[in-house]
């Protein structure tokens, strides 16, 4: 397995951990230079397509943000048609939908990318679908709705709100909210994210978008409530009075049953326990 990354927001000491793993090449390059993905894509028969800069960052540079995610994936796109690579799975996004208004959302839902990241994401499948009637590749687009887990980033756009609230609490302090907290997510753990990746790879199925979610609806106030009640702690959410526009996110995951056979198999209690041992063990929270 070879793994291409720019080092942009990997985490060293996991880079090092997957580096030293038997069959695994670690190889510094950017999605950006053709030559580099080329090179990478070298005796490749299958590729997941991770590389992106998240969401906060193309509404403050849409320019890089389309250089890496739109530019970026048509590099890998182009490299994997032209190297005769048999499979791409390409992680996609439930941003693609936008402020979705029908719950659960379903893949034929018309998207409505409000960001050039979102429409980066979209435009991967289309062009996936182009490559794919001139080569060999099958593909399956991966909607991800909001993951979290372990070893998450504190600046992941959807779902550091976890990570926030976590911080706060570990520091005795309530977790703020903005507005009366409706705002919604579909929080799904990254192991189960990290199963559908490997059933993704192994289907035959090809040519079609799947949501990667829970079916729940999780709020942001509800969040808070788990978190505390996790913690045993006895504080109240602080509520700032503040105009907030409320997103709802719930997958439907019909398609991805159907299609993989795959079903997310760790629910919200027990993932955020996941996370905050994590924490404990790194010493972020005692
Ligand atoms: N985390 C989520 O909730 C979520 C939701 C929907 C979709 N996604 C998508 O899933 C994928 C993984 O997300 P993540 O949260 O792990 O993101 P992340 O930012 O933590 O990881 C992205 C990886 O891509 C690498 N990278 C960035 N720019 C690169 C470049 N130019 N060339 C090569 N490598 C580059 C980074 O170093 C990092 O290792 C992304 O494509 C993201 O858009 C994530």
């Amino acid at each position: 397995m070879r793994i291409l990354d720019n080092r942009y927001r990997c985490d060293p000491k996991a880079a090092a951990a997957l580096a030293a793993l038997d069959g695994v090449e670690v190889v510094e390059g950017d999605v950006r230079y053709a030559n580099a993905v080329e090179g990478a894509m070298r005796g490749v028969e299958a590729v997941v397509h991770l590389a992106a800069v998240c969401l906060n960052k193309s509404i403050s540079d849409p320019t890089e943000s389309l250089d890496v995610n739109l530019l970026g994936t048509q590099n890998v796109l182009d490299a994997a048609a032209r190297g005769g690579v048999r499979r791409v799975i390409h992680a996609s996004s439930a941003s693609i939908y936008g402020n979705a208004t029908s719950l659960p959302t379903h893949e034929d839902t018309p998207p409505s990318p409000l960001t050039p990241y979102c429409t980066a994401k979209l435009a991967g499948e289309h062009l996936l679908s182009f490559y794919a009637k001139r080569s060999k590749l099958s593909w399956l687009a991966l909607r991800f709705f909001n993951v979290y887990g372990p070893g998450q980033q504190t600046d992941a756009y959807y779902t550091s709100v976890v990570l926030t609230f976590l911080r706060r609490l570990a520091a005795g302090e309530a977790p703020v909210i903005d507005g009366r907290g409706e705002q919604s997510m579909d929080f799904v753990h990254v192991t189960d994210i990290a199963r559908a990746v490997g059933m993704a790879l192994d289907s035959t199925a090809s040519g079609m978008a799947l949501n990667v979610g829970t079916g729940c609806q999780t709020t942001i106030a509800d969040l808070a409530a788990h978190l505390i009640r996790a913690l045993g702690m006895d504080v109240q959410p602080i509520f700032r009075p503040r105009e907030v526009l409320v997103t709802r996110r719930a997958a439907d995951i019909g398609r991805i049953r159907e299609t993989l056979g795959w079903e997310p198999t760790i629910g919200l209690e027990e993932g955020l326990a996941s996370v905050i041992e994590h924490l404990k063990v790194t010493g972020e929270l005692n």
